[in-house]
């Protein structure tokens, strides 16, 4: 690692850190940024930040010439390991078909039988598009093989990438044990977890009519967590549930979806640390109502956001059209979109280290082609990311391309 970089002429520093030098919009907690703004990175770390006019010399000068930096998005719902492709399946949904959890089953034959090389290359090429879009933490869950050699070969493939692994062996029941789903229980919660746990930090469960109910999600997530696991859980995705209950029951760190919630979910939710992580790129791509984002945050719930990056019902890695999303269909403010992409994604993950900009926080951040936040909602679909920073060190950087008329 190099010595210390000055990026200088910021024209917005999204810092989500309540007491950076200069005040912020936001609540104690919440969105925060500064303009007219530097910040200096040293080593992996952010050394400084506060008005450009007030930053301090370090070895290397950059000039942001103007444009946004904020924390690197930190997309807490994945599930990158896979094979295969569902495009038809997504073509007649759009044509009016609806959507079933048991899709999932055509993904897990397709991952059964790709190569190891395969799976990393499908993992690599995701994690690649995460990146150019400004993700710099991910989690990355199995629940496509549904074997203990293929649950274990996606885990171990995942934690090359990142130390986000989640366990989803209960993701659907496999059409194997189609007549015996207490069996497929006691194998995740017993051989397949051990075969995996090692790899792993968290344990999530597929909590949904057509895939676990509720007592079979508490004994998978209750070994898990015997082992050291940390739970989390796909809540309430399809109709309502059990699953956000059982989250916070559980002290889950996470209820995922949260689509078809009661005011006893909202409650619960409100008066936990569980956070709920809201996955707009599902609701999109499978035409249901979106999550109600404004009465969730109204209540007080801190609220994530994700692109649950999967072959089925959300086939996105960018975060910037989760953001867009999640201000154009529920009402999210700009402010609160963007902190949900970054600080509230750390939460979800209980990271301390991400998903903000001041002293001692990993130099993990993206600069964007725009002065300020509100243009990645502004202008959706738009390749807005200009350089990425991941612990310190430069990933992604775009030259300036120009247009050529074509005779
Ligand atoms: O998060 N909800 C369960 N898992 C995925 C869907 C996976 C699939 O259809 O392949 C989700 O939406
Ligand atoms: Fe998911």
């Amino acid at each position: 690692m190099g010595g210390s970089l000055l990026i200088t002429r910021i024209g917005e520093l999204v810092t989500n850190a309540p007491d950076a030098s200069a005040p912020g919009p936001g609540e104690p907690g919440g969105f925060a940024a500064i303009t007219d703004a530097a910040l200096v990175i040293d080593g992996n770390r952010v050394a400084w930040t506060g008005p450009a006019a007030r930053a301090p010399a370090a070895d290397d000068v950059l000039d942001a010439a103007g444009r946004a930096v904020l924390p690197g998005f930190v997309d807490s719902h994945a599930h990158l390991v896979f094979a295969g492709d569902r495009s038809a399946e997504f073509a007649a949904r759009m044509a009016g078909r609806p959507y079933q959890a048991g899709g999932i089953r055509t993904t897990v034959a397709a991952t059964r039988a790709a190569t190891e090389a395969e799976l990393r290359a499908g993992l690599h090429r995701l994690a690649g598009e995460m990146l150019r879009q400004g993700t710099t933490t991910f989690e990355c869950k199995s629940g496509y093989g549904l074997t203990t050699r293929d649950e274990a070969r996606s885990v171990t493939l995942a934690a090359e990438l990142t130390r986000e692994v989640t366990y989803l062996g209960a993701h659907v029941v496999p059409p194997e044990f189609a007549a015996d789903p207490a069996g497929y229980v006691d194998l995740v919660r017993g051989p397949m977890l051990a075969a995996c746990a090692a790899h792993c930090r968290w344990v999530d469960v597929f909590c949904e009519r057509g895939a676990f109910g509720a007592d079979e999600a508490r004994a998978v997530l209750t070994a898990g967590m015997a082992r050291g696991l940390l739970p989390r859980v796909h809540a309430n995705q399809l109709g309502p549930g059990p699953g956000i209950r059982l989250a916070v029951e559980l002290g889950a760190a996470s209820a995922d979806h949260c689509t078809f919630v009661t005011d006893a979910d909202v409650s619960a939710l409100a008066s936990s640390r569980t956070v709920a992580t809201l996955l707009p790129g599902a609701e999109f791509s499978t035409r249901q109502p979106y999550p109600d984002a404004r009465r969730l945050l109204d209540a007080g719930v801190t609220v994530a956001l994700a692109t649950d990056c999967n072959p089925g019902t959300s086939y996105t890695t960018s975060m910037p059209f989760c953001i867009a999303l999640a201000v154009r269909d529920m009402r999210m403010t700009t402010e609160e979109a963007v902190w949900s992409a970054t600080a509230g994604g750390a939460r979800a993950l209980r990271r301390p280290d991400v998903g903000y900009l001041a002293p001692g926080a990993r130099a993990d951040l993206v600069m964007l082609n725009a002065p300020s936040h509100a243009h990645l909602a502004y202008r959706p679909g738009v390749p807005l990311v200009h350089a990425v920073y991941q612990s310190g060190a430069a990933r992604v950087s775009r030259q300036t391309d120009s247009f050529r008329r074509l005779t």
